[in-house]
């Protein structure tokens, strides 16, 4: 088949990848950087797995930023835009996603288009509504950043959601269907399950899934906040919460705070839907995670004190070990609020290429680092710290997640 991927981050390249080695694929993307480095076989994002396909070749793909001439050729457009939390509206923004919907209709009305996006509850329906004309699935993406194709090749499930009331009724149902199996086919999981819904009931399904992994996240930090201020100790409550199966041991790693592009925003997201609906829990997944960071800061502070002009360090700024991006990390919340405090800091993120981070010196030489930090704070511990140890802030307690 023939199929245009629009947005080559982390899901849409990740799709289009695993789709070349079946499907002919045209990656389309606004960034010509990034399309010239797909087509010379390299990956704009870190993920090893997309790094090699590219790398063998052997696939049918190649990117481009002349999105009309992909689309028109195209009869499954999927769309992978960014959808970023728009704070003021407190919505996402979609215009990205509309943005393809309108070059596809314009380019080639016919086809079907898959939001892979993330998108409010209720918003595929909307869009059908406004143009009814469009031929548009949804399906939620579930995968995790720096492991991207391997989801994909391993997901726990395949969703497709078709709007309800449209002109194309019968035929989306059977290319929502043909969708599942079209990724299940790719995948190294022969026997996962594959859903076929509503769309709205599959935008829930997204939204309500990363708010419980936030809210897991939160539940475990706040675990971690009580027992610092009582002086427990967090690992062993947590060994002996999690070894009851119905709680388990994944997931439950204490940290400065859930981040990364996704949770936050998500939850932010499943909890303006919720608008005029009665609820605690997400109005309460939200705020934890800035009762956690300014629990988090406060201690940094504490543990501070006596100290003549001291300087923290801040040891990277991604959200987990091998994250290639800083987007809504939680040791930047930490930042923002000690800068607040006039405390001085010296960031070690090698990745960054700048002088500075919002003020803040960042320097890639590791020894002067640490000779230079009073206090180091890490999101996530690494052994390159181990022999500073004793200066070393982090609640990372099980070295995962
Ligand atoms: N990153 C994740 O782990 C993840 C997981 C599941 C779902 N999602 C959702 O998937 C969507 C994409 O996320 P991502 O992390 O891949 O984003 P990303 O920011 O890594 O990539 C998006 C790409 O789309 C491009 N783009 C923007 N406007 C475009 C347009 N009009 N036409 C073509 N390309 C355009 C950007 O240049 C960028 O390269 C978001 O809605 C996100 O919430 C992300």
């Amino acid at each position: 088949m023939n199929i245009a991927v629009a947005g080559t981050g982390y899901v849409g390249l990740s799709l289009a990848v695993l789709l070349a080695k079946t499907h002919s694929v045209v990656a389309v993307d606004v960034v010509e950087s990034k399309v010239d480095l797909i087509n010379r076989g390299a990956s704009p994002i870190r993920d090893e797995l997309i790094e090699g396909r590219l790398a063998e070749g052997g696939l049918d793909l190649r990117a481009t930023t002349d999105a009309e001439d992909a689309y028109a050729r195209a009869e499954l457009v999927i769309i992978a835009t960014p959808t970023n939390y728009d704070p003021k509206l407190n919505y996402f923004d979609t215009r990205h996603v509309e943005e393809v919907v309108e070059l596809v209709l314009d380019a080639n009305p016919q086809a079907v288009m898959v939001i892979k996006s993330t998108v409010p509850v209720g918003y595929t329906q909307r869009l059908c509504e406004q143009y009814p004309q469009a031929r548009l699935l949804f399906s939620p993406e579930f995968l995790r950043e720096g492991r991207a194709l391997y989801d994909n090749l391993h997901p726990s499930r395949i969703i497709c959601g078709v709007p309800r009331d449209t002109a194309f009724d019968g035929e989306l149902l059977a290319r929502a269907q043909e969708f599942v199996d079209m990724l299940a086919h790719e995948a190294e999981e022969p026997e996962v399950e594959r859903l076929v819904m509503r769309a709205t009931e599959a935008e829930a399904v997204k939204l309500f899934a990363n708010t419980y992994l936030a809210l897991r996240v939160a539940y475990f930090n706040e675990l971690d906040t009580y027992a610092e201020s009582r002086g427990l100790d967090t690992e062993q409550i947590v060994r002996g919460v999690c070894l009851d199966p119905r709680i388990g041991a994944h997931y439950n790693n204490p940290s400065f705070g859930y981040g990364g592009y996704c949770l936050p925003k998500d939850s932010k997201q499943l909890l303006a839907n919720y608008e005029n609906v009665p609820q605690n829990l997400m109005t309460a997944v939200v705020e934890a995670n800035r009762t956690r960071k300014d629990f988090v800061a406060e201690e940094v502070v504490r543990l501070l004190e006596g100290l003549d002009n001291p300087t923290v360090g801040v040891y990277r700024l991604t959200m987990k070990s091998g994250s290639d991006n800083f987007r809504s990390s939680s040791i930047q919340g930490i930042m923002r609020r000690l800068q607040e405090r006039g405390i001085t800091m010296l960031v070690y993120e090698p990745t960054l290429g700048q002088p500075d981070y919002y003020g803040s010196a960042v320097t890639h030489d590791l020894e002067s680092f640490k000779r230079n930090s009073s206090l180091i704070i890490a999101n996530r511990w690494s052994d390159e710290l181990g022999d500073v140890r004793g200066k070393v802030y982090t609640r990372d307690l099980f070295f995962r997640d």
